[in-house]
């Protein structure tokens, strides 16, 4: 671990909202009255009707409960959009910078406001009324923060579906999230090759309860469109006024739900509200970026994720910010790109995954050095650990010294960054995510739930409650509990690994559960599992993590053919085509070792902990193999180790 470390400069904590004494004092003030201060904080927000209660949550046991700010009213759009029209009509909301390096377009407050406005016009006439669900599986254009927000102005909930997933797995989230509507595109661009997202829609259509699909036109490319069911959006939006009333929602009513992937089974719908997901996503935006009028900030994640909702959409238009959407790749068509954008519209603050960072510090410095990148201040990771090198990398070469690097922990459920350094407060060290955010109580508890004080290594609990919390699964309150609550129970449970140091510094480790980080994406193993033993060939599989020098964790499928069929290279190509055909790219293993048996107890459990030891090298350490049923099949494992 890197022990350097770096201190605030002067510049910084003359210019930030918050120092090192004021980050004490307020995060004091928010976990000893977190009424008050989330009742001042709650105030960012323009509320139709005001609240009186700020904080009502229980995590149990039994029952689980979470309620902020519950008798206010308010509307997200009228709070991205409206409420900023005033003042900034006519400043740029979103810049956005096409696949192709000479597309780019600037959409200012006045125009969003239109937009939003006939895209909920359209979503109405369509027979969208408050709490429908509407899925979103569009690629990085306007057409989605659009979307996005003329739901939110009606109060429909959204449910936007990642564009590299597949058709089956859009599918099962249309059909958990009883979704009759779907708004899609022709097709998306990426890296200059087109992703044909009409196509994938009408397969995934077949098999889901779609009455109504609205088709952005973006590439101009062929697509089938059927009668009585898809309709052009640009045709729609032509039939109806620009401008829309929107709806007085209720703090605690659903705005979106984001499927994420578990230990176990089938991604979760995890929901989140109105009232304190917007209060967190804007207050992190603002102190975490340290965001300032005028600013120019870009996040490089897309809508499809978590961080696009709450970092590229909500938490910058709520603080009438300009955020820069890009719908391309890093490296094309250079690894020079993100610098130029950088360049080309003037980007102040620059947030990206650490799996980017590493593809682009192995082409060398060259790509970086031959931009300016005079505009940039500020720097953020997000996603999955930043090692130290990596870090250092994007320190000296990318910032050139000068830019602080916050390293944001967060996840789908906490709704906003929860552990973080604020550039003006914090000395950084590389790796660490640092200190807990404002109303954040993190814990480090042993595998029996004992706490574990000072400087020390276990698993990571959050033990009271923040305002972006997600509220519950989608249709399933019980599996929320189980999944959130049930480990340690009345603390909410992350599912990562941590420890934290001498100075109260947390470093995540990683998941502790069957989960693994694939490029900052979350992939549930089970889930990969279940896709290869789909396939009519195989019998069995297994899937683990392992270190990945780009991706962070690339995945390993260990897989059992039925009798008779034998192992071989197009089998083996063919089982990763499968896995992207069933579930998507972001899938496909990176290795699949066939293996004639797995390790299993007598009870007839897979034991992960030495397929993890064999898939990462660590042959010396495959721990106590006697208790497995037959343990000659380890020795083939090793034997055939990638294979
Ligand atoms: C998991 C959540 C956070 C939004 C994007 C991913 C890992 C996330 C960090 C970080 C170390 C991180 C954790 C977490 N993770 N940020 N800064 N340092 N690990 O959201 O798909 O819900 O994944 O990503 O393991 O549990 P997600």
């Amino acid at each position: 671990m890197s022990e350097r470390t770096y201190p605030v400069s002067p510049e910084w904590a003359k210019r930030a909202y918050v120092d090192d004494a004021k980050y004490k004092d307020m995060y004091a003030r928010s976990v000893k009255d977190p009424d008050g201060f989330w009742g001042e904080e709650g105030k960012r927000l323009d509320w139709i009707k005001p609240y009186t209660k700020v904080k009502n949550t229980n995590f149990g046991p039994p029952d689980v409960s979470i309620k902020w700010f519950e008798d206010g009213t308010l509307n997200v759009s009228a709070n991205c959009v409206d409420r900023h029209l005033a003042k900034r009509g006519d400043q740029t909301a979103i810049i956005w910078e096409g696949d192709d390096p000479t597309k780019s377009k600037l959409i200012t407050y006045r125009q969003l406001h239109e937009q939003v406005c006939r895209f909920a016009n359209v979503l109405k006439a369509h027979g969208v009324k408050k709490g429908d669900r509407v899925t979103i599986y569009l690629p990085m254009i306007p057409e989605a923060a659009y979307a996005m927000l003329a739901c939110t102005r009606i109060g429909a909930v959204h449910s936007i579906v990642f564009g590299g997933f597949s058709p089956d797995s859009l599918a099962g989230r249309l059909e958990d999230a009883k979704s009759s509507v779907l708004i899609t595109s022709d097709e998306g661009v990426r890296a200059g090759r087109p992703v044909p997202l009409k196509a994938n829609a009408d397969a995934a259509a077949e098999k889901a309860p779609v009455k109504t699909m609205i088709v952005v036109q973006h590439t101009g490319g062929k697509v089938t469109m059927k009668a009585g069911r898809d309709v052009w959006y640009h045709e729609e939006a032509a039939k109806v006024p620009a401008d829309c009333t929107p709806e007085e929602m209720s703090a605690e009513d659903p705005l979106f739900i984001l499927y994420t992937s578990g230990s176990t089974g089938k991604p979760k719908g995890v929901l989140h509200t109105t009232g304190g997901y917007l209060v967190h996503a804007s207050m992190t935006h603002q102190y975490v970026f340290d965001y300032h009028d005028g600013d120019i900030y870009w996040c490089t994640a897309d809508v499809g994720w978590v961080t696009g909702h709450s970092y590229i959409v909500y938490g910058p238009l709520a603080n009438g910010a300009t955020t820069l959407m890009f719908e391309g790749v890093p490296n094309y068509p250079d690894e020079s790109r993100c610098w130029q954008v950088i360049d080309k519209h003037k980007v102040n603050i620059f947030y990206t995954a650490p799996t980017a960072i590493r593809a682009l510090m192995q082409k060398g410095d060259g790509p970086v050095k031959k931009t300016s990148r005079a505009s940039l201040r500020l720097l953020g990771s997000v996603g999955e650990p930043i090692n130290p090198e990596a870090w250092e990398w994007y320190h000296r070469v990318v910032g050139d010294d000068r830019c602080p690097i916050v390293d944001t922990w967060w996840q789908t459920e906490t709704g906003g960054i929860l552990i973080t350094p604020l550039p003006g407060a914090t000395v950084l060290k590389p790796g660490s995510a640092t200190r807990p955010f404002f109303g954040v109580q993190p814990q480090i508890v042993d595998a029996d739930g004992k706490v574990q004080e000072g400087a020390t290594e276990g698993n990571l609990c959050i033990v009271d409650s923040w305002p972006g919390q997600m509220r519950t699964v989608f249709g399933d309150h019980e599996r929320f509990i189980q999944t959130y609550f049930s480990t340690y129970p009345g603390k909410y449970f992350t599912g990562d690994g941590c420890r934290r140091d001498a100075d109260g510094y947390y470093w995540i480790t990683g998941r502790v559960d069957d989960v693994i980080n694939v490029s900052g994406h979350r992939m549930g193993t089970a889930e990969v599992e279940s896709a290869l033993v789909a396939h009519d060939e195989v019998s069995e599989a297994a899937v683990v993590g392992y270190p990945h020098d780009i991706k962070g964790q690339g995945i390993y499928a260990y897989v059992t053919l039925m009798a008779g069929v034998a192992p071989s290279e197009d089998l083996r190509k063919e089982l990763v085509q499968w896995v992207r055909k069933e579930i998507g790219p972001i899938a496909s293993p990176d290795v699949i070792q066939f293996a004639p048996g797995l390790p299993k107890t007598r009870s007839g459990k897979i034991m992960r902990r030495i397929l993890r030891k064999i898939a990462e090298n660590e042959l010396g350490s495959l721990g106590d193999t006697s208790t497995l049923a037959d343990p000659a099949v380890v020795d083939d494992l090793v034997a055939n180790r990638g294979k």
